[in-house]
């Protein structure tokens, strides 16, 4: 009896050793383990053995049991686990998922473009505050405290009480004219300058107006500048930023901080001039401030206007970006939703 029950084992081991699916295992275990099967057909065998064999057979018979069953269920364990690591086997056909990749927004597109057009004829790009004194948003620039132009520039003053501060001497800056005094106090003629920014008024948010939207100024200083000088650099600029067929009209206006000043006008880029919405069927676009730097601003930076001028002007930067962009409304510009500003 004690050969058969090797026999069995031996048989029992190399068959499920050789087993490669869960369900032929099962049978094996029937087949050995089962009710009817071989080894428990042969343990009922065990009663009928003389008394002193008995217990060295018997002790054989339960090595035997443990034997199969623990090589059953090692085995079970094995291919459940193949099982497993095959439905994680990577299909390489199937596409990959796309990253999302980012792009600058509408706004910092025109600003690097503007920056670039006036980079190749020799300006220099400058920064400055959006906090500013009175001084230098209003008074270097010829507008004293009493002057009416202040009306036109709905100012944000920012809250001084607690604060050893005067009370309206600082504000949110109106234009980026403010870097005009601040500029022009620390270096010495000659210069080209612009100063992209952004700045603040109290204004009715609508379709066409925001209570900050950006802007950039520029300003040249130079023994010979002259005001021809003027209408060909923003010719050339709204030339390249706009394309060659541009037209650039220049009428009077007063601004305080130049003389004589002018306000510059370009043929609408939507309508090519017929007349739309953009333009208010004029088929001109009012788009920059511009004129001859006043002497008062050149006397309060210490530069000799008998023998500097200078030429400055102020575009709307927002305003370059919704006609290049054709945007009916500004806040377009500054509304974070994707669906927005993934079409630029
Ligand atoms: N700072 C003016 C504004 O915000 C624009 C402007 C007009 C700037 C005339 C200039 C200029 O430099 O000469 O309305």
């Amino acid at each position: 009896m004690g050969e058969e029950l090797i026999g069995v084992k031996n048989s029992a081991l190399s068959l499920i050793l050789d087993c490669d699916n869960l369900k032929e295992l099962e049978e094996l275990k029937l087949q050995f383990l089962g009710r009817s099967g071989k080894l428990t057909l042969l343990l009922k065998e065990l009663p009928k053995l003389p008394l002193e064999k008995r217990g060295e057979i018997g002790r054989l018979a339960n090595e035997v049991k443990k034997t199969i069953e623990e090589t059953i269920s090692q085995a079970q364990e094995k291919l459940s686990n193949q099982n497993s690591q095959n439905k994680i086997d990577i299909d390489t056909t199937i596409p990959g998922i796309k990253p999302d990749i980012g792009h600058l927004h509408p706004m910092t597109q025109v600003l690097y473009e503007v920056v670039d057009i006036f980079k190749r004829i020799g300006f220099q790009v400058a920064d400055g505050p959006e906090i500013e004194t009175d001084y230098y948003n209003f008074e270097a620039l010829n507008i004293p405290k009493d002057h009416p132009s202040r009306d036109t520039q709905q100012t944000l003053y920012v809250d001084t009480r607690n604060s050893r501060i005067a009370a309206g001497e600082t504000l949110l800056r109106t234009q980026t004219s403010n870097m005009q005094g601040r500029i022009m106090e620390k270096i010495k003629p000659p210069f080209r300058i612009i100063v992209p920014g952004k700045v603040f008024r109290y204004e009715q948010v609508d379709v066409s107006h925001g209570f900050e939207f950006q802007q950039f100024e520029g300003f040249a200083v130079d023994e010979n500048i002259k005001m021809t000088d003027l209408f060909g650099v923003i010719e050339y600029f709204f030339k390249k930023f706009f394309g060659e067929k541009t037209k650039v009209r220049f009428v009077c206006h007063n601004f305080p901080f130049v003389e004589p000043g002018a306000e510059a006008y370009i043929s609408c880029n939507v309508c090519k001039g017929k007349g739309c919405t953009f333009c208010k069927n004029s088929g001109w676009v009012e788009i920059l401030g511009a004129g001859m730097i006043h002497p008062n601003v050149l006397r309060n930076v210490n530069i000799d206007p008998n023998k500097y001028h200078g030429f400055a002007f102020g575009v709307g930067l927002s305003r370059l970006a919704t006609l290049r962009y054709q945007m009916d409304d500004l806040r377009l510009l500054t509304n974070p939703d994707m669906r927005i500003l993934e079409q630029f």
